[in-house]
């Protein structure tokens, strides 16, 4: 179907073409307006008519020479100058291959020979050869659109017309520009534009003058043309002579075209209709036209520069929330943070967050968006070994419940650090407490009660949960005081994270200094009894106001001694803090002060149990009869005396912080 109706199409054309051909044309001139499908144009090989009627003479492959002439030859009267007038109209395109640089050019001439196999490319312009060049037996005018410069040919520069008589030499020739119609104004014009250009010749045989004009398409013909030059045509022209184009391409090449053409050998041509002519190929406009190029490549830019910044927010995003979670954690769901959600509770973990700081690493005060408040611990830990068996431990300390605990809510893991979430204590520690000088100082009533506390807490530890846990590391430091002044254990377990953790400046990895049973430093190895021996520090700590071991002039001074000394001077309860004022149950000041170094017994079989001491503190049994002068006392002192003896601050330090450590706890 479609095939019947493009012949019935085509015949239709051709026919019209022929009537077309017949009332627009006779012998003296022709007409080209819509393309050159019914010309009949002489081509050579490298030059085509398009689907569009656009002739286009060469394409970008290298020195090639593209030719089309009109097919008859013209009769012209030699013997009268007047009689060889003519006058052509064309427009024609030069698209360069690369954006400034293109060749070689597009020439109109008249010749009397239609064969230019021997002519070359080039700056030659498929007209002549090397040999020819000049010979006035070529008989050949042309007029020539040149974009290159050849010095041989003594062209003025790379963007000029010339006027070309047997030879490419030009008899006259000027920069590509026009005078515009009225104020006369010169503007130039780019030959290679791969605009569309158009073009008169007009030759006066009377006058003996060729004026040759330009201008970009769509502009009424300038009054005044480019050249005027006076010229005797009747020297080259020949009684029968052929109209054409010719272009050439060199090392540098463009495609280059005729869009239309009107030619009058006797009178003025005729003048074409721009709106009529087929257009130069869209490609090569795109091309021509760097500006869409350069506006895509900036979007193209810019949306590749939002990608990477996009990206790059994101990796920033995820690395500021990046966690380390495996799947043997998925179980621990509810007790495991993310990330993010901490880091949002504590504003970032600012400074103005932070409630304490020590050698584990530092806590922050943070709020839930429950509104709960929450204490965040953050502990740099690098090992990956036996991480699994301490956060299985961390999770199930998240099930204990006691009122004289801290509550561990949860935990987090990140690269290298690990974070504990626990209830926030609005009092802090009771060390800060205790020997501040600025608050309140604690009541006897408040101490008993938190060393009550304490010793209930620790002996749910010990011996009221489902597992024995051991805190390894009881002191004043690490009780916190709830909104009631209640005396809460924190950080149980936490000793334990220390061994596993590399951080080699955490000198504290089996308790604290002052607080450590002699067996322990001995064997490293942490029991309830050692728990107990911290606990009866702890509590004298606090009944006395003084620190376990103080420096006192060159040497240190235990709190055992001390309050043994005060004993032996006195009364036990001498050794009370002063900060008491007196101020206190005399019973239950003894009942501490005695206990606590009955706790602090240095062979671990002599010291109380948990539940014994919790007994003892409710005065639900008796504390067996001890004096500063009894045997057990006196072996307590002298061995204590001996653990002391020669065991300065330095000494422990090495033992806790030195390789020994992991073979101790390993042990
Ligand atoms: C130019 O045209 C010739 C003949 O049609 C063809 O062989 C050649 O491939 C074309 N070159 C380019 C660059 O299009
Ligand atoms: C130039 O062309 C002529 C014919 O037009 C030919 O005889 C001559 O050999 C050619 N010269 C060169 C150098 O090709």
């Amino acid at each position: 179907m479609a095939e019947a109706l493009r012949s019935v199409y085509f015949w239709l054309f051709f026919n019209l073409s022929i009537i077309f051909l017949c009332s627009s044309q006779n012998e003296n001139e022709f007409i080209y307006n819509n393309g050159f499908h019914e010309a009949n144009l002489q081509l050579d090989e490298i030059s085509i008519i398009h689907h569009d009627g656009l002739l286009q003479l060469t394409n970008t492959s290298k020195r090639q020479a593209g030719h089309a002439l009109y097919p008859f030859p013209f009769k012209l009267n030699t013997s009268s100058a007047e009689s060889l007038s003519f006058s052509t109209n064309f427009v024609f395109a030069i698209v360069p291959e690369s954006d400034k640089i293109g060749g070689h050019g597009i020439a109109f001439f008249i010749s009397p020979s239609m064969d230019f196999s021997k002519a070359v490319p080039s700056s030659y312009l498929g007209l002549f050869n090397t040999t020819e060049n000049g010979l006035p037996e070529k008989q050949i005018l042309a007029v020539e659109f040149d974009t290159v410069q050849s010095p041989e040919l003594h062209d003025i520069n790379g963007n000029h017309v010339g006027i070309d008589v047997n030879s490419l030499v030009s008899k006259d020739s000027a920069t590509a520009t026009y005078y515009s119609n009225g104020e006369g104004k010169k503007k130039s014009l780019m030959l290679m534009s791969g605009d569309p250009i158009e073009a008169w010749i007009d030759y006066d045989g009377g006058e003996k003058l060729l004026n040759v004009t330009i201008s970009p398409i769509g502009i009424t013909k300038p009054e005044r043309p480019l050249l005027s030059t006076p010229l005797n045509l009747s020297d080259v022209l020949l009684d029968s002579m052929y109209v054409g184009f010719s272009a050439a391409t060199g090392e540098i090449t463009s495609d280059q075209y005729v869009l239309g053409w009107s030619f009058n050998r006797s009178g003025q041509a005729q003048n074409l209709d721009a709106s009529k002519l087929p257009p130069v190929p869209a490609k090569k406009k795109a091309s021509k036209k760097p500006g869409v190029l350069v506006i895509a490549l900036i979007v193209i830019g810019v949306a590749q520069l939002l990608i990477v910044v996009i990206v790059a927010a994101y990796i920033v995003w995820k690395k500021k929330y990046e966690e380390v979670c495996e799947d043997w954690e998925k179980e621990y769901g509810p007790q495991r943070f993310p990330y993010k959600n901490l880091y949002n509770a504590t504003k970032g973990f600012k400074d103005k967050e932070l409630i304490g700081k020590g050698g584990f690493g530092k806590v922050y005060r943070g709020v839930l968006p429950s509104n709960e408040q929450i204490a965040v611990k953050r502990v740099s830990h690098d090992s990956k070994q036996g991480m699994k068996e301490f956060v299985a431990e961390i999770v199930s300390m998240g099930r204990l419940r006691h009122r004289n605990l801290v509550q561990l809510r949860g935990y987090c893991r990140r690269k290298g650090e690990f974070i504990l979430v626990y209830d926030y204590m609005p009092n802090g520690s009771l060390e800060k407490v205790l020997y501040s000088n600025t608050e309140q100082p604690l009541n006897w009533f408040q101490r008993f009660r938190i060393i009550r506390g304490i010793a209930s807490g620790l002996l749910y530890l010990h011996e009221e949960w489902e597992q024995v846990v051991i805190h390894r590391d009881i002191k004043p430091g690490n009780v916190l005081l709830d909104a009631e002044l209640n005396g809460r254990l924190s950080d149980f377990g936490l000793a334990k994270l220390y061994d596993h953790g590399s951080n080699p400046q955490t000198t504290n990895l089996l308790g604290t200094v002052g607080y450590l049973a002699p067996e322990l430093i001995r064997t490293g190895k942490a029991t309830t009894a050692t728990d107990v021996f911290a606990f009866g520090a702890f509590m004298l700590e606090v009944a006395c106001g003084r620190r376990p071991i103080e420096q006192q002039g060159d040497g240190v001074v235990g709190l055992v001694e001390w309050i043994t000394n005060c004993w032996r001077g006195g009364a036990i309860i001498d050794a009370s803090d002063w900060r008491l004022e007196g101020i206190y149950s005399e019973e239950h000041m003894e009942l501490v002060l005695k206990l606590g170094l009955f706790c602090s017994h240095p062979n671990p079989a002599a010291r109380p149990n948990m539940r014994q001491v919790m007994q003892y503190l409710d005065g639900d049994a008796t504390l067996p009869d001890i004096s500063p002068d009894s045997s057990s006392i006196e072996v307590f002192i002298t061995s204590n005396e001996a653990s002391n003896s020669g065991m300065s601050f330095p000494s422990l330090f090495e033992i806790s912080s030195s390789n020994q450590t992991m073979s101790i706890s390993n042990s």
